[in-house]
């Protein structure tokens, strides 16, 4: 297996609102193309830490460093898919998608014609002409994690992605994130609530939990890729499955 570079780097990160203390002492490193998930009680500060990363947010004590250089409150050096879809309403999907090539400077016409190609690979092909208010919960998510997708950094976090979807749409998400990933070569940073997800999904596996939230956990998961549906039954992925459970339970 290659030794793949830091991309990121989270050291000793601190973060208090107001007088209460959110995250305690939080240091993790991601290597590049590395799909890492967070997993945590809801409130324990996991969209925090994103904020954090994503330089939204200042920390009280700590450091981000990408590729070696520090991040701490800089925007726009990592994408960002927020928790909320964030969907603008009076923009048809073609054009919410198109959003951070025209950001980049594309002209209309071509920032049309790349969002063209790419909509069959997240199953939006023939939806391009509706609204955000005319679309189901998954085409809604898959839209917002295309949009994601066309951002030109290398690093992407996801802040649960498929939250609010149904088990059987929420597996065929998970099937098209790992497909639409193999051509992206990106760094994933993934939160979620779903234990199955994160370990169906990941390379590492981070547990965060406790008042304020510390790292308690980091599962490395050894399985390999391309992942089918049958790994959920591999006693690896049943041996950490268990520790989680017992972990967050
Ligand atoms: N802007 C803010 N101002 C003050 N407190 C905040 C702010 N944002 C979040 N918090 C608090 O910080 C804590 C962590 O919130 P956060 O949204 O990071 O949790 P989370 O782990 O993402 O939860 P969930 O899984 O439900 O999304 C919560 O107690 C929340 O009330
Ligand atoms: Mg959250």
């Amino acid at each position: 297996m290659n030794i793949s570079p830091n991309k990121l780097e989270v050291k000793g990160l601190s973060k208090k609102y107001g007088e209460d203390l959110i995250l305690k002492d939080i240091s993790f490193s991601v290597r590049e193309n590395e799909f890492v998930s967070i997993i945590g009680p809801s409130g324990c500060g996991k969209s925090t830490l994103f904020n954090v990363i994503a330089g939204l947010e200042v920390p009280v004590s700590g450091e981000v460093l990408l590729d070696g250089s520090s991040i701490l409150g800089v925007t726009g050096k990592v994408g960002y898919m927020h928790q909320k879809d964030l969907l603008l309403p009076w923009r048809t999907v073609w054009r919410n998608v198109a959003l951070p090539l025209e950001i980049q400077g594309k002209t209309k016409k071509a920032a049309r014609e790349k969002v063209m190609e790419m909509l069959p690979a997240f199953g939006l092909k023939g939806h391009e002409n509706k609204y955000p208010a005319q679309l189901s919960g998954g085409m809604r998510q898959r839209t917002s994690f295309m949009r994601a997708s066309m951002l030109p950094n290398d690093i992407m976090l996801l802040d649960e992605p498929f939250g609010s979807l149904d088990a059987i749409t929420k597996t065929k998400m998970q099937d098209y994130l790992l497909r639409v990933l193999e051509g992206l070569n990106k760094t994933i940073l993934f939160i979620t609530h779903d234990i199955d997800e994160a370990l169906f999904l990941s390379d590492r596996v981070i547990v965060l939990g406790g008042t304020p939230a510390e790292i308690i956990e980091i599962e490395e998961m050894s399985l390999e890729r391309p992942r089918g549906r049958e790994m959920v039954l591999s006693s690896r992925f049943l041996q950490v499955k268990k520790q989680l459970i017992r972990l967050l339970g």
